[in-house]
């Protein structure tokens, strides 16, 4: 018969591979795969280039009314890539540039509120994977599954790492360690939605896993309620 559709909640702390983890699992189950720290990317990718002041809270509303984002298939690799105002902009909000300042602009409640409302959209008619820092606690606290993914410092550091410096020669290892550290600090402490654990949700730490145990792992507790 037709399995039951579910809402698949991802949160955890930054570079403890959530969006890999999400991709794979979107893919096994036929689900969509919704990478919510892209919006939160592209929205401070915006602000960056247009030089808006996000201390004004005047200026953000009125930046947010220029600002549309989606999320559309590259058929070639695949993936999900995220676009904004109809350009994509998947590899540049992935930049340290970006990443330097997005946990400031993710703290703001009215770019919250923005996102949040358009990933409660996408997640309407369930079959979903969202992976992010408030998934299960705001944007769908009744998700079916929820998972809470952590790490060793050491680990996530030398992951992010080795990403960026594929694009970027010129990083080094200290620099990631402490904007991971960074926005750590950033996304647990702020006002609004700060980064949880959901009481209800399942810890992964994958210090020792695999990419394959991990989603065996996964699949198996999405297995469980979808029968
Ligand atoms: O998952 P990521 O590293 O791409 O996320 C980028 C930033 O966006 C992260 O530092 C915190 C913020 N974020 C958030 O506040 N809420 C989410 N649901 C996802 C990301």
């Amino acid at each position: 018969g037709k399995m039951k559709k579910i809402v698949v909640a991802i949160d955890g702390w930054s570079s403890c591979g959530k969006s890999t983890l999400a991709k794979q699992m979107a893919k096994e189950l036929g689900y969509i795969y919704v990478d919510s720290g892209a919006m939160y990317r592209a929205i401070t990718l915006y602000f960056l280039r247009n030089h808006v002041d996000w201390n004004e809270k005047k200026a953000v509303k009125k930046a947010l009314k220029d600002i549309e984002l989606d999320f559309r298939l590259n058929e070639q690799n695949e993936n999900v890539e995220i676009y904004l105002n109809d350009e994509n902009v998947e590899y540049l909000v992935r930049d340290l540039i970006v990443a330097e300042k997005v946990s400031e602009v993710a703290a703001i409640r009215s770019v919250r509120e923005f996102a949040v409302a358009q990933q409660q959209k996408l997640g309407k008619k369930k079959g979903i994977v969202m992976d992010g820092r408030d998934i299960g606690t705001v944007v769908f606290p009744k998700a079916e599954l929820k998972i809470f993914m952590t790490a060793d410092n050491a680990v996530r550091v030398e992951r992010r790492f080795r990403e960026l410096v594929e694009k970027n020669p010129n990083i080094t290892i200290e620099e990631v360690a402490e904007n991971i550290q960074m926005r750590d600090y950033i996304d647990s402490n702020r006002e609004v939605s700060p980064l949880r654990r959901a009481e209800d949700a399942v810890v992964i730490d994958n210090t020792k896993l695999t990419q394959e145990e991990q989603l065996k792992k996964a699949l198996k507790l999405a297995k469980n309620i979808t029968g």
